[in-house]
């Protein structure tokens, strides 16, 4: 029998440049460039700023990914780059690294779906994926609950947010509380010595015109929205700012924090006990929320429902985890993509890989 297939994988929708390699489920490198201390002094991903990084980063990722995993491009047997959902000019960056790499060394590409890539990287750590999967998505980029029916074939989304991600969310709290970027770890840190009952702040899309009932569910039964939220937290910094009192930061912070995790752990409990998914995986830089992690785990357990989180340097956005989906595709026999696609910011959860034109 022939070894795994060696894979090698581009990530570039955001402000990471990553590169991965792995053979079959095997992780051989995962190589990570970020270009988030540019972003720094505006508080948020610039896209401009990031695509240009994107150019001088990819080379060298490339470089030392295959160095890491002690290959070469001959050794590869595919190609992968994500092509979408992200941002237009940086996802334009790793197509064309992937295509040129592609052209000039004749071997097969595939173009995949980075969402679905954040659930696909699971079989990086602790093995094969369960049936009966959903999967948890947060980040600075996206927030959404997806039903995982066959990862390379039929994956449906069922709740997203109608405004911010969570980690914008937070980015955006941390900037008004004077905590600096990004804000989702500095948000972390200065909760635990605060009040997560402080102040209670509004929990977005739980009403239940929103949420009907699991026989007639409403709009947005598994859907969020954090705008809500943060303007709440603006206008209460600005009340203490007002009256002349010093403004409670670490109880602001631990208030918006159990608001944010309250929400996304009720409607993803929500959404796997009434699909019938016992399992749930989660994914995206906000997994490294320390509160999260604590009543995800809590409200899991309390369902029946068994909890899946891969280390973090495979929950943040990385080249691994295309790697890790397009080895699944390889082995579940469906075609390359080829040449002839362009990137889509906008892909849908249901468009795994794009298929050949
Ligand atoms: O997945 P990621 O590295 O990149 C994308 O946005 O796609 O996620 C970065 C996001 C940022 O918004 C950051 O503030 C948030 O993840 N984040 C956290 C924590 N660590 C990172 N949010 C809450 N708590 C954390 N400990
Ligand atoms: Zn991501």
């Amino acid at each position: 029998m022939s070894a795994a297939p060696l894979i090698l994988g581009i990530e570039s929708s955001c402000d990471e440049t990553g590169v991965g390699i792995v053979r079959g489920t095997e992780l051989l490198a995962n190589t990570v460039s970020t270009s988030m201390e540019q972003h720094v002094r505006f508080g948020g991903v610039i896209p401009e700023i990031a695509a240009r990084a994107h150019l001088e980063t990819m080379i060298p990722t490339l470089q030392q990914a295959l160095d890491t995993a002690g290959v070469t491009l001959d050794d590869v047997d595919a190609l992968a780059v994500t092509s979408g959902p992200g941002l237009s000019g940086a996802l334009m960056v790793g197509v064309a690294a992937a295509k040129a790499l592609a052209v000039a060394t004749g071997k097969p590409l595939y173009a995949i779906n980075h969402l679905v890539a954040h659930v696909g990287v699971g079989v990086l750590d602790g093995g094969e994926l369960p049936e009966n999967l959903g999967a948890l998505l947060v980040s600075g980029g996206h927030t959404e609950i997806l039903k995982v029916n066959d990862l390379t074939s039929d994956v449906e989304l069922l709740g997203q947010t109608i405004d911010d991600a969570a980690g914008e969310a937070y980015d955006k709290v941390a900037r008004l509380l004077g905590l600096g970027y990004p804000g989702g770890p500095a948000i972390d840190r200065i909760a635990s010595e605060g009040n997560p009952k402080a102040i209670r702040f509004p929990r977005g899309l739980t009403m239940p015109k929103f949420v009907g009932t699991a026989d007639a569910p409403g709009k947005h039964r598994y859907d969020f929205s954090f705008s809500g939220l943060k303007t709440a937290v603006a206008r209460s910094v600005e009340q203490y700012q007002a009256k002349g009192i010093e403004v409670p930061v670490a109880d602001i912070a631990a208030s918006f924090q159990e608001a944010v995790v309250d929400v996304v752990t009720k409607k993803a409990v929500m959404a796997c006990t009434e699909h019938g998914l016992t399992n749930l995986l989660l994914g995206g830089g906000v997994a490294a929320n320390s509160r999260l992690r604590e009543l995800l785990a809590a409200r899991c357990a309390s369902a029946g429902i068994t909890l899946r989180v891969p280390k973090p340097s495979l929950c943040t956005d990385n080249g691994a985890m295309i790697a890790a989906l397009a080895s699944q595709l390889v082995s579940a026999g469906i075609a390359p993509t080829g040449l002839g696609f362009a990137t889509d910011p906008g892909q849908p959860v249901t468009q795994i890989s794009l298929p050949a034109a």
